[in-house]
């Protein structure tokens, strides 16, 4: 007869309660959960469970336990009760990629020291099946790049931006919603997306990249003006994190607002989806969209997770997670070439334009298009000066270019006074 295979939960908040729904709702067999652990066992519960305890050594020290569940969160104490829970033979499960994104190497070889496995398909992207599938058969192939939507909120307030709605009040009905927390400069910052493309990538090149590796831009700037004109160009307004093969071998990581043509992949997944497209050989394209966060869509790749590691308990198998270490190199954003949009408040006065034009033709800038209305609708005063919008978009240059040519035309100065007002935005266009 085939062991049953006992599981404890270090956590009963969303994805713990999800988790325990799935449990009741499926009763899989020879899985027994066993306890939850949390932090206050007095706080009222929405789901029921008869073994709570807030003694997290009933999980992680318990013999009679195989599998233990971190859904705590954070990087302390969860990385102690991972680390823990290996030294004492325990499989893990776990959604937190933070601690992942910060820890795996270290996670990864306790777990292949002490021969048991780590699953954590809910650590980036929610239901969208990721972890496994680059662990597995995408492994075999050879990856050239990975381009994500890997943050719902962003994704929910551009989609807002995108109907005309300004960045405030888009970010106010996301928190409504449930999707943005109340401080949400983790998520509007790029930084949640470059804790999620490091995961990604590292597995993908089998290399360890740390989040502090990603380049990263977020969503704060970006206006409705920015989106509409971006449509008119034929293109949509994303946040993107992306890690990709630079023809000199090395990876470039970003995170970063982008326009993307509106016939890609990507441009059609709106509101609070994720989705992610992988491009290798001898696979071409492997494109995946779903739900990125949230009780049933998080618990559901956990409950995966936990199946699929009591599987390998029962056939005596292990998963290993191994990389060549640290010491990748990291593309350096400013020598990567791009192509992109800018956006310039120019002062309506004779020349303005030609000055502005003047710093790009000096930094060699191969301007494809410039746009300017004019109307009232849409002047914009600045210090008292009228000034209107001016679109330019342009052929690949280095980034680092692009960057000094924006300071300068920031500080640029003439005898009718500034050209150019306020700061000059820019976005890449991904093509
Ligand atoms: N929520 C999502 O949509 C989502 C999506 C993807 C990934 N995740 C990840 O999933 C994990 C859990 O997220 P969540 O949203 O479920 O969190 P949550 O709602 O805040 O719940 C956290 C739970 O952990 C317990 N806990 C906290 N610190 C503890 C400690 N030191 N010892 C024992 N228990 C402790 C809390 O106990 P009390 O209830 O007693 O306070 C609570 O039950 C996180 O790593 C998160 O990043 C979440």
């Amino acid at each position: 007869m085939e062991k049953d295979v006992n599981v404890a939960i270090i956590g009963f908040g969303t994805v713990g309660s999800g988790l325990v729904k799935l449990f009741e709702k499926n009763r899989p067999r020879g899985i027994n959960l066993k306890v939850i652990i949390v932090k206050n066992l007095n706080k009222k519960r929405k789901v029921a469970f008869s073994n709570l305890s807030s003694d997290v050594k009933e999980a992680i020290e318990n013999q009679g336990i195989d599998i233990v569940v971190e859904l705590a969160g954070g990087c302390n104490p969860a990385l102690e009760y991972i680390l823990s829970s290996i030294k004492n033979g325990k499989h893990v499960v776990t959604a937190n990629k933070a601690v992942i994104s910060e820890h795996g190497m270290e996670i990864f070889s306790a777990a292949e020291r002490h021969n048991v496995n780590i699953g954590f398909e809910g650590a980036v992207a929610g239901a969208i099946p990721i972890i496994n599938p680059l662990l597995e058969q995408l492994s075999f192939g050879e990856i050239r790049s990975i381009t994500g939507i890997l943050n719902g909120t962003t994704n929910f307030i551009l989609t807002r931006m995108s109907e005309g709605m300004d960045y405030s009040t888009a970010l106010k009905i996301a928190q409504e919603k449930g999707f943005a927390e109340a401080d949400p400069a983790f998520d509007v910052s790029g930084k949640d997306a470059a804790q999620k493309i490091s995961i990604l990538a590292s597995l993908a090149f089998r290399k360890w990249i740390r989040p502090e590796d990603v380049h990263c831009e977020g969503i704060t700037e970006i206006t409705p003006t920015d989106i509409g004109y971006a449509k008119d160009l034929g293109y949509a307004v994303k946040l993107l994190a992306s890690a990709k093969k630079t023809s000199a071998g090395d990876i470039s990581m970003k995170v970063n607002p982008a326009l993307i043509r509106n016939d890609h992949h990507l441009a059609k997944v709106n509101e609070e989806f994720n989705a992610i497209l992988i491009e290798g050989t001898p696979f071409d394209e492997y494109f995946n969209v779903g739900k990125g966060a949230g009780e049933g869509p998080t618990a559901f790749s956990v409950y995966y997770d936990v199946l699929k590691i009591a599987d390998m308990i029962r056939s005596k198998k292990t998963r290993k997670i191994i990389f060549d270490g640290p010491g990748t190199k990291i593309a350096d954003h400013k020598k990567v070439r791009t192509e992109g949009y800018l956006r310039l408040y120019l002062s309506h006065f004779p020349g303005a334009l030609y000055n502005a034009l003047g710093v790009l033709v000096r930094h060699k800038w191969n301007v494809k298009s410039s746009i300017q209305r004019g109307g009232m609708d849409n002047e914009v005063i600045f210090d008292g000066v009228k000034c209107l919008p001016n679109i330019i978009t342009h052929e690949p240059l280095e980034f680092g270019t692009i960057q000094q040519t924006l300071q300068e035309l920031e500080s640029l100065e003439t005898d009718k006074g500034k050209p150019v007002h306020g700061k000059p935005f820019y976005m890449r266009i991904e093509n």
